[in-house]
């Protein structure tokens, strides 16, 4: 069988991770690898074995033989990154928040059309065995229908300097784009966009946000209370209730999640646990390999009018509460 060559742009920590978990993946090459810096991309390559080390982004989107490219730089860097490889026809899977803004979206959108060329945000939630089954769970009307969605994700983040990419308006810093973006993603998921958003957020004096509270109303009622932070280490774990029973997702429900319990109200409860051996990157990586060999443009389960709800549904919340950056 043919591997299927990634390509990776970016030599931070989640490169390191995904490109741990793409050594899992029978089939899956981890074949190039581009840096703003040489040295970087070669002790990346020799790390993982990668034939080609490329000194800046346009040398490996310009790399013949790359089936998929993954995206890994500061969320400001995602609109050029991503439309540099689809330009030159390589497949894209790009970390999340997929950019600044719906403007930006907009533009990626349009090259992977211009190009015919798979774009995915790699919203890695989806593909995780233990929220496939909380889907299926539901889909079988098991909890009844969903009425709200509670999610917080925080993190005590005051270790990271000011310039690193959680605090540097300039990177986009802030925790609503790094992290209150999984808490929205599960209340999209199983309940759709909202109809009006309430939000609260503090501000560091860089102007962004160190924690973010949301408020989703729904037109048939439903609602959401969710909620992200860097100033302090929360239970990280989501709560869906339905009309006959609730589902409780263990820390961190977005992620390497330990399990979840089934409550039916007035009878019996059900923990199905879950142990991942890898960090839980390998799913979406399978999903592109997919596709892309499938010939798709996009994913089925991650499709890119999720992504566009998901940032519409992010620049919302940022208008209501005033986070700003230089690229709105
Ligand atoms: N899915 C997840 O679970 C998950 C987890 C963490 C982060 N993320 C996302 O992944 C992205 C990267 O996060 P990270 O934690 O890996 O960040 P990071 O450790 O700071 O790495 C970012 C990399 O981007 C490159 N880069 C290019 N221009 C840069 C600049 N001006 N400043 C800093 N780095 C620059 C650097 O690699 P070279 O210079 O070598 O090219 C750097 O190593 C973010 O958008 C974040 O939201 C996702």
């Amino acid at each position: 069988m043919q591997p299927f060559h990634w390509g990776i742009i970016g030599t931070g920590k989640i490169a390191k991770k995904f490109a741990d978990d793409l050594q899992t993946i029978e089939g899956a090459k981890i074949y190039a690898i581009g840096s703003t810096t040489q040295g970087r991309a070669d002790a990346f390559a020799q790390l993982y074995g990668a034939p080609h080390a490329f000194g800046s982004y346009e040398a490996l989107a310009q790399c013949p033989d790359i089936d998929a490219v993954y995206i890994a730089t500061p969320h400001v860097l995602h609109c050029e990154n991503t439309i540099l490889c689809l330009n030159h026809q390589k497949a894209v899977l790009c970390e999340k928040p997929f950019a600044m803004n719906t403007r930006q979206v907009s533009l990626m959108q349009a090259a992977a059309l211009r190009n015919n060329t798979f774009l995915m945000e790699a919203m890695w939630t989806r593909f995780l065995p233990h929220i496939q089954q909380v889907i299926q769970l539901i889909k079988e009307d098991m909890i009844g229908e969903v009425r709200s969605v509670k999610a917080d994700f925080g993190f005590l983040a005051n270790h990271f300097p000011p310039e690193s990419r959680l605090w540097n308006a300039a990177l986009g810093g802030g925790s609503l784009l790094d992290i209150g973006i999984y808490p929205i993603y599960l209340a999209l998921l199983l309940m759709g966009k909202p109809h009006k958003i309430k939000a609260f957020a503090n501000f560091t004096n860089q102007r962004v946000d160190s924690m973010c509270n949301m408020l989703f109303h729904y037109k048939d009622g439903k609602s959401a209370i969710l909620h992200s932070t860097l100033e302090a280490t929360t239970a990280t774990e989501a709560y869906i209730y339905g009309e006959k029973g609730s589902i409780h997702l263990q820390n961190r429900f977005h992620g390497k999640c330990d399990g979840f319990t089934v409550m039916l109200y007035g009878g019996e409860s059900t923990f199905h646990p879950y142990h991942y051996p890898t960090h839980g990157y390998n799913f979406e990586a399978e999903e592109v390999m997919r596709c892309v060999k499938a010939g798709k443009k996009q994913s089925d389960l991650m499709p890119l009018s999720m992504s566009n709800d998901l940032i519409a549904t992010l620049d919302k919340v940022r208008k209501s509460v005033g986070i700003k950056y230089a690229e709105d």
